[in-house]
């Protein structure tokens, strides 16, 4: 097999990290099957050589079938698929609704999983393939406000971990990212925020600190640096299994590791409070270039 015939299916390329990993590996010289819920919202994916951009919503089973089948009629193989698609559901666990958090789980996690259920046969019965889900810095490091969130990435977390072991004797190889904040709509039309069950002891706190995450966004890492690290993921033969983006991630979570527990969550209490982000946090999230 040579090096340009490879091929990566992504998920939720419509924007964001997923839209710049489907530009860089097609740049790189990589078929790329770019999905999304709706291909009409990056027309200029499909402008592209070699890149195809079937629909796919990771709730719908019958799109993700059509999506693989579509990459398979194309291109005749997967090599890597990167799960992206997701959302962050912000607030405090109280003022969110069942519905809310059934839908977080449905699409940051059984909609990861209905993924990997469809493309895991062709992995096996080709003998390798590598899966590369998207978690986040929050999938280790839970931050305050984001309680659900956290849940949601912690388990893709346990999934993607406990998957190294039951695919590794099928020559089929598993990565997981951890990105920090990183400037997509992931902070705007991505969010799910609504205090939608009237719950109120809790809005001071939630608008001071989902207040600051609002600003931290746009001085996140670039979609780019995302790709860059997948990129960097996808090529790597070692059986290394994280890989984080941006400084913010680098450094929380090696706090993780090195610090003690207790301290490290009086850090992260007073991290996100706006007295530490008007002294540190703007400038450790200056906007890019
Ligand atoms: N940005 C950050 O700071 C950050 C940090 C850590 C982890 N992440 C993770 O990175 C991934 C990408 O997010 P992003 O930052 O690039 O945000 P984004 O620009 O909002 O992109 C999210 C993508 O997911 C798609 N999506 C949502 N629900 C979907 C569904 N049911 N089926 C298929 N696609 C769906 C969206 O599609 P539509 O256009 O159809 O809505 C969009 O393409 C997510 O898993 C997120 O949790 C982001």
């Amino acid at each position: 097999m040579t090096y340009k015939t490879k091929t990566v299916l992504i998920t939720g390329c419509s924007s964001g990290i997923g839209l710049a990993t489907a530009k860089y590996f097609q740049e790189k010289g990589w078929n790329v099957s770019a999905t999304m819920r709706n291909p009409a919202d990056a027309p200029e994916l499909a402008t592209l050589p070699n890149v195809i951009t079937p629909a796919l919503d990771v709730n719908d089973k019958a799109s993700i079938t059509a999506a693989l089948q579509a990459t398979l009629d194309a291109f005749g193989k997967i090599d890597v698929l990167v799960n992206n698609a997701g959302y962050a559901l912000m607030g405090a666990f109280e003022t969110l609704d069942e519905d809310q958090i059934r839908r977080q789980f449905d699409t940051n996690v059984f909609g990861l999983m209905e993924v990997c259920r469809a493309v895991l046969p062709h992995f096996r019965q080709r003998g390798e393939g590598l899966l590369i889900n998207v978690a986040s810095m929050v999938g280790r490091v839970p931050l305050p406000m984001y309680s659900v969130y956290n849940a949601s990435k912690h388990a893709v977390e346990g999934f993607t971990e406990g998957l190294v072991y039951e695919l590794e004797p099928f020559g089929v190889r598993v990565k997981i990212i951890e990105p920090g904040a990183v400037n997509t709509n992931f902070f705007g039309r991505s969010s799910d925020r609504a205090n939608a069950t009237g719950e109120s002891a809790y809005a001071d706190i939630s608008t001071e600190r989902l207040g600051v995450m609002d600003a931290i966004g746009p001085g996140g890492s670039r979609p780019v640096d995302a790709a860059k690290v997948i990129w960097q993921a996808a090529n790597d033969a070692s059986s290394r299994l994280r890989y984080s983006v941006g400084l913010d991630a680098h450094a929380l979570l090696a706090a993780r590791r090195l610090l003690p527990e207790t301290f490290f969550r009086t850090m992260i209490k007073h991290s996100l409070s706006p007295v530490s982000y008007n002294t540190l946090g703007k400038f450790l999230y200056r906007p890019k270039a």
